[in-house]
């Protein structure tokens, strides 16, 4: 049985001033490893706030998320250490160099091989001869390839990204895309992807569209993906 992430009912609303603007309501989203995932919809909309509930990285202020390990019902808080999450404003760390970075979250689960793997996927994104630089010396594209190299290294059962190709032209998108894709078809990852761009999101098994508070999927044809409410 492959492990999946079950969002319940969940709502998200922020306190503005005195407004509160309710992005989404009792919406209910099934993401199974081993299978893609496109949430598209227009800016604003509320994609990355539903990346990071689904991550667990931020809790809704209704509603429950589950994650589901080896047939045993666990808090979304266990995701952690089976996630990579790559941010659409990269959050690269500016003191470390492209390879530390990249390095970093193995060295974090006391990997000795850090450093040689993290050359490995520094080099799989073609950024072998940018390793030495910071990210305040790569560009926006370099330091995507960067945070997708970093999301990647430890092979996580799950990947979020968040405009992965946002900051690449066509050419090096598509490349980026595939190394994304396979990687994680390779380690049978769940693969969720928010994306302005049609042409990634239909490399997706499954596509959504979250707009006015909705997530619907035309052409549904996959009975373990729940539609909302
Ligand atoms: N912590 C917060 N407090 C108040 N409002 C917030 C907060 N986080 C997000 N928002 C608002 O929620 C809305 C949705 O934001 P979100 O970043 O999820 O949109 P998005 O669909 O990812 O947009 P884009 O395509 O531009 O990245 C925005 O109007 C944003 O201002
Ligand atoms: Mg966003």
């Amino acid at each position: 049985m492959p492990s999946y992430i079950e969002l319940k009912n969940i709502s998200q609303s922020f306190q503005v001033n005195d407004s509160t603007i309710t992005l989404f309501d009792k919406l209910n989203l099934s993401i199974y490893q081993g299978e893609s995932y496109a949430i598209t919809g227009p800016s604003g909309a509320g994609k990355s706030s539903l990346l990071m509930l689904a991550s667990g990285l931020e809790q809704p202020t209704t509603g429950q998320g589950q994650y589901v390990k080896n047939d045993q019902i666990k808090s979304l808080d266990d995701l952690r250490t089976d996630i990579g999450f790559i941010f659409q404003q990269f959050h690269l760390l500016p003191e470390l160099t492209a390879l530390h970075n990249v390095a970093l979250p193995l060295k974090l689960r006391g990997d000795k091989l850090a450093i040689v793997k993290a050359e490995n996927w520094l080099a799989k994104v073609g950024l072998n001869h940018r390793k030495n630089h910071k990210p305040s010396e790569l560009s926006g594209g370099e330091q995507q390839r960067v945070a997708i190299a970093r999301a990647l290294v430890f092979e996580p059962k799950f990947i979020f990204a968040d405009e992965p190709t946002g900051n690449l032209d066509q050419k090096s998108a598509n490349e980026v895309a595939s190394i994304l894709i396979n990687c994680c078809h390779e380690n049978n990852a769940g693969l969720v992807m928010v994306t302005h761009s049609e042409k990634l999101a239909s490399r997706a098994q499954q596509i959504f569209s979250l707009a006015d508070g909705k997530l619907t999927q035309p052409n549904n044809s996959n009975p373990k993906v729940m539609l909302c409410s």
